[in-house]
């Protein structure tokens, strides 16, 4: 496999990382969307890497009656249809299939959490026969994980069953809340977004996981967080000497984070319109691109200095009163438009259980600042929308002019400013844009310096992959801590409720609904 540059000597930080331990691996959700497309092929994506700890036992617990093989079969045409690897010869899926089981039961019922607590104590081993009868004998590992691919509203639910049937972590009762989980080995709790609606829920749902589990062992999602490019987010910034010293408010000029999407909101409509942009995206996933770009270096990288440092970041944001935050954000919601093949998407007051006068948003753009050292003055852009033309995730960070002598006295606008465009997806890079003569003439042309991912490395792993080992190995650098959900959402909450307050109808730079074409261009930054 191609990966690196082969000229240069690679440091792997692969011996620093905690490795993937063996455990259950129980989801909640197994028959659901994102179990299908996502974690299936991911896990199977981790078990042709040799990624997958031996001896795991991996649940999918549904509320659908399937046996065994059933499910197996459905596992089969996810990963068939989803996963990296996806030709593979039948003894592969054999060797991973093996590991699967299907518990039928109702989330909502504590019987089902009490029979998986006897399977994970080892004490219903007919569970593990085949749907013929047969017995297996298998060795269970000490560990569980619980993976919620629920809708939210199920999350608390989840976390107090497993509590009540002995599967938490929270040894509050037992008055030891430091210890590990002794010698039932640990229980970790994976939770999908969204993560509250709000400050306030969030806030309540924490308080109700950390009832049964220890907060250490709360792993919360964010799926942009696994993605490689974000990753290296730190390793570029903190890598390399010829970024950091000019990264601040005196050779910054701005920061624009941007996420495009060409779909519109599809079948989502009943979550969607009670969310809407700035909820589904701008609270978490840009908001934690911002952290990434401006935190400052940590003592460590271990996973509580890196989420102290993007705390920092999250307690700096500017706090603007309602006339302010109105002045600084944009919201827009699309009106029916066709793409260039002739897809029409239809208004999105017409979507599928979208309410017909609805106000959500389903672009949405802030500006912020932090009152911080670094980047004290700099314009910090968050923007997202769907059924736009373009589909793509990118951060710019726009350097400052050079002094007005020489070429750029000469040159005026003509001379661009220096920007750092670091491509999340599609074409995975970075490039740097920079001014360089023109050959045989005495003129000036902007030009690119450009890395791309696909170059160096024809392997790019899924988010969920990173994400998946990771909780296996106890490592929570790449998942949100209750803190920075919380500091963020007092943000988008401010956001919200002055956007409530300002008529939709209003023009959108005094803070209306600003109505799009389906698939318009990229509009510039100011709306
Ligand atoms: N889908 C995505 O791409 C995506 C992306 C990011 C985050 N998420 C988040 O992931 C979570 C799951 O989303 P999804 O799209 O996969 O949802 P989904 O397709 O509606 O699946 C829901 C799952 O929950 C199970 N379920 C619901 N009620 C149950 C009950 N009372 N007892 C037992 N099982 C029950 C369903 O089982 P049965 O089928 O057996 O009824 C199904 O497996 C949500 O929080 C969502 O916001 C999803």
């Amino acid at each position: 496999m191609n990966v690196i540059n082969q000229d240069y000597p690679v440091c792997n930080l692969e011996a620093h990382r905690f490795a993937p331990e063996p455990a259950f691996f129980v989801i909640f959700g197994a028959t659901g969307d994102l179990a299908h497309r996502k974690i299936f092929p991911a896990l199977f994506d981790l078990h042709q890497e040799g990624a997958l700890p031996e001896g795991m036992v991996i649940i999918g617990f549904a509320r659908r009656s399937l046996r065994h093989a059933e499910f197996r079969q459905q596992v089969l045409e996810d990963v068939r249809a989803h996963a990296r690897h996806s030709s593979f010869a039948d003894s592969a899926f054999e060797a991973f299939s093996s590991r699967i089981w299907y518990l039928q039961a109702d989330l909502e019922q504590p019987e089902g959490y009490h029979a998986l607590a006897k399977i994970i104590a080892g004490e219903n081993p007919g569970f593990f026969a085949a749907d013929d009868g047969e017995p297996r004998s298998l060795s269970l590992p000490r560990n569980a994980l619980f993976y919620l691919a629920v809708g939210p509203e199920h999350f608390g639910g989840i976390a107090e069953n497993l509590g009540t049937a002995g599967l938490g972590t929270s040894v509050a009762d037992s008055g030891k809340p430091d210890s590990p989980a002794g010698s039932q080995g640990w229980r970790r709790l994976v939770v999908e977004k969204p993560y509250g609606r709000d400050a306030e829920s969030a806030r309540a749902l924490t308080n109700l996981l950390h009832r049964h589990f220890r907060e250490t062992d709360i792993y919360r999602i964010d799926h942009y967080l696994g993605k490689e490019t974000v990753q290296n987010l730190l390793y570029l910034r903190f890598a390399n000497s010829v970024f950091e010293p000019i990264w601040n408010c005196h050779h910054i000029s701005s920061i624009e984070i941007s996420v495009f999407e060409q779909d519109g909101i599809g079948q989502r409509g009943g979550y969607y319109d009670t969310a809407g942009a700035a909820r589904d995206m701008l609270q978490n996933h840009l908001t934690q691109l911002m952290c990434l770009v401006t935190m400052e270096p940590p003592a460590t990288l271990d996973p509580e200095s890196i989420r102290d440092e993007k705390v920092k970041v999250l307690q700096s944001i500017r706090r603007y009163s309602p006339s302010e935050l109105v002045r600084h954000a944009r919201r827009g919601q699309y009106i029916e438009g066709m793409g260039p093949d002739g897809t029409v998407i239809p208004a999105y007051r017409k979507e599928s259980k979208v309410s017909p006068d609805s106000a959500t948003e389903t672009y949405a753009q802030l500006t912020l600042e932090l009152d911080n050292w670094r980047f004290s003055g700099v314009p910090i852009t968050l923007r997202t929308g769907k059924a736009f033309a373009e589909k793509f995730s990118q951060i710019v960070i726009q350097f400052k002019r050079p002094p007005s002598a020489l070429f750029a006295a000469q040159c005026g606008e003509k001379l661009v400013s220096n920007a750092l465009t670091i491509r999340i997806q599609p074409d995975e890079g970075v490039w740097l844009t920079f001014n360089a003569k023109l050959p045989g003439v005495p003129a000036i042309k902007a030009s690119h310096l450009r890395f791309s991912w696909r170059e160096v490395s024809n392997y790019l792993p899924e988010a969920y992959e990173r994400l998946i080992a990771d909780a296996l190995a106890g490592d929570s650098t790449l998942f949100i801590r209750a803190d920075e959900s919380e500091h963020a959402w007092a943000v988008i909450d401010e956001l919200e409720k002055a956007w409530r307050e300002t008529d939709p109808e209003a023009p959108p730079e005094a803070g209306g609904l600003w109505r799009y074409p389906a698939f318009s261009p990229i509009p510039p930054s100011q709306g």
